[in-house]
């Protein structure tokens, strides 16, 4: 135990830290997800819960992740099995702490082939494949063939989805195999800077739209910004509204996951978990609602109106993304470079989450079975690649939705509330409070004892007691699918319960062989 403590990685500068963590959180969640829920439920109206939630939820939890990540680190555990194990010392904490290994593995699973689509449209971009598809219908036509799920004269098969699905599986298997320091801390200090540069100029060149129908004076990006920023309060009391700004919130920070807590667990006994956990989430929300909401509902608004912004948001994220954006990218000057600019800061934003969401199973056999990192990587990357067939094949069936939903919606809020329980009732408030203001440069608030040890934990309930109320039995029961569709959506759970069945059992059998810790 303590051999394996001296030989945990580090992080290499603090500076390298704050970068891979909002590497870590800054994803397809700040420019694709969040515009779609943002115009999908009112604009305005989204973002009063959406700020309440950053507050009551994104904070706090941040804060909680990274103590929970911190004590863990230092005790030898960068996955959640062993750092609930350090902190609650009841065996049944290990078989909750899975839920850190098995969340952002299903989620990584999905998210690297999406993340494979924005490296292969940022290729078409640059070279003009899709240009000629003007309209949302043939651009749809398009990434449909591109998906496989249909054939038709832009793709005749999945080849080019599954070249670039390789392409990207084997870069974040080379990041995961290089470590901490020198794997995801370089990619961090290369691709953020440019990621905020891409970013800030996409924005500005949206910014600089006009109104491009003058026929449509009040279709402009000013108009798009308008829609998103005037509050409606009257929305308030939506609870479906409060339910997506929630969820938007942990998916955006990356809580709920565990991948927080593991590049937490790298931090030294005495570094900032107070300053860094606000520096994160800084960093994510200027990503995700000053550039984010800067990019898609303002570009979408100026080409297609407030009503059309709308309606692309409920086709959802690809349809916003891969669909509506490059009809604008080809009705602009430098419309090829400013769709590769596009679709590369997107890829840039999915590996430095992606790899992130691969270390949590990373550090776990690592850690708890001695593996070196090199031969992690690759057996964490075969898992992936496995698991990810099915996804390519049966994704219009609705096989990565059915993922999406149990690890990458409802996953995450379950997490949430085992992990401020532990932290705040179980290890106890007053000890966590310590941690938490432990190499603090700036206290934390007082405030925040309150709301992480009542005010979270009773909001995280709500929310999963609402969820179950609104749509769980109708989840469960696959009321709203195909009957052609039913089969794949259980292979889907079939394949989640295998995955937490064997992590079940890895989690079983390296405490048997350490016998403790
Ligand atoms: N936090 C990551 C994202 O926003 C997962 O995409």
């Amino acid at each position: 135990m303590e051999e394996n403590n001296n030989k945990r990685e580090e992080w290499g500068t603090k500076f390298g830290l704050v970068l891979a963590l909002a590497g870590n959180a800054i994803g397809l969640g700040n420019f694709l997800r969040f515009p779609v829920q943002a115009a999908g439920n009112g604009g305005g109206a989204f973002m009063i819960p959406y700020f309440i939630s950053l507050i009551l939820l994104g904070i706090p939890l941040m804060w909680v992740e990274l103590a929970i990540g911190r004590f863990g680190g230092n005790r030898g555990h960068g996955s959640m099995p062993g750092m609930f194990y350090s902190m609650w010392g009841n065996r049944w904490s290990k078989y909750i702490g899975i839920l850190g290994i098995f969340i952002p593995l299903v989620i990584t699973v999905y998210y690297t082939y999406i993340e494979s689509w924005t490296l292969a449209f940022s290729f078409f971009s640059l070279t003009g494949k899709y240009f000629g598809a003007e309209s949302r219908e043939s651009m749809g036509a398009f990434l449909r063939g591109f998906q496989g799920v249909e054939s038709n004269g832009y793709f005749s098969s999945l080849t080019p989805a599954i070249i670039f699905f390789l392409i990207t599986i084997s870069i974040n298997i080379y990041i995961i195999s290089k470590g901490v320091s020198k794997g995801i801390e370089r990619l961090a200090n290369i691709a953020m800077p440019m990621l905020f540069v891409m970013a800030i100029a996409i924005a500005i060149r949206v910014l600089t739209f006009g109104a491009p129908d003058p026929s449509h004076p009040e279709n402009n990006p000013i108009a798009g910004l308008g829609f998103i920023w005037n509050p409606d309060f009257s929305q308030l009391t939506n609870g479906t509204v409060w339910l997506a700004a929630s969820g938007q919130i942990f998916f955006t920070l990356s809580l709920g996951m565990g991948a927080i807590a593991t590049y937490a667990s790298y931090m030294k006994k005495e570094d900032d978990v107070a300053t860094t956990g606000i520096a994160t989430a800084g960093a994510n929300e200027f990503a995700e609602v000053i550039l984010g909401g800067t990019i898609a509902i303002p570009a979408a608004v100026a080409f297609f109106g407030i009503a059309g912004a709308q309606e692309i948001a409920k086709g959802g994220a690809f349809n916003l993304g891969f669909q509506s954006l490059p009809v604008i990218f080809q009705k602009i000057p430098f419309g090829q470079f400013f769709g590769f600019i596009w679709f590369l800061l997107l890829f840039f934003a999915a590996l430095t989450s992606s790899v992130a969401m691969a270390q949590p199973a990373m550090a776990f056999l690592q850690e708890e079975f001695r593996i070196p990192k090199e031969r992690a990587a690759v057996i964490v990357g075969l898992i992936l690649f496995i698991c990810c067939i099915p996804v390519i094949f049966f994704l219009k069936h609705g096989f990565l939705d059915e993922l999406d939903y149990w690890a990458g919606t409802f996953g995450l809020v379950f997490c949430a509330l085992f992990e401020v329980i532990i932290f705040a009732w179980i290890f106890r408030m007053d000890r966590g409070w310590e941690e938490l203001n432990r190499g603090a440069t700036t206290a934390i608030p007082k405030i925040f004892f309150y709301i992480i040890k009542y005010i979270t934990p009773m909001f995280l309930f709500i929310i999963l007691v609402t969820w179950f109320y609104q749509n769980a039995i109708d989840v469960l029961f696959m009321k709203n699918i195909a009957s052609s569709d039913k089969l794949y959506v259980w292979g889907a759970r079939v394949m989640m319960a295998v995955i937490f069945i064997g992590l079940t059992f890895l989690v079983r059998k390296s405490w048997r062989m350490k016998k403790g810790l």
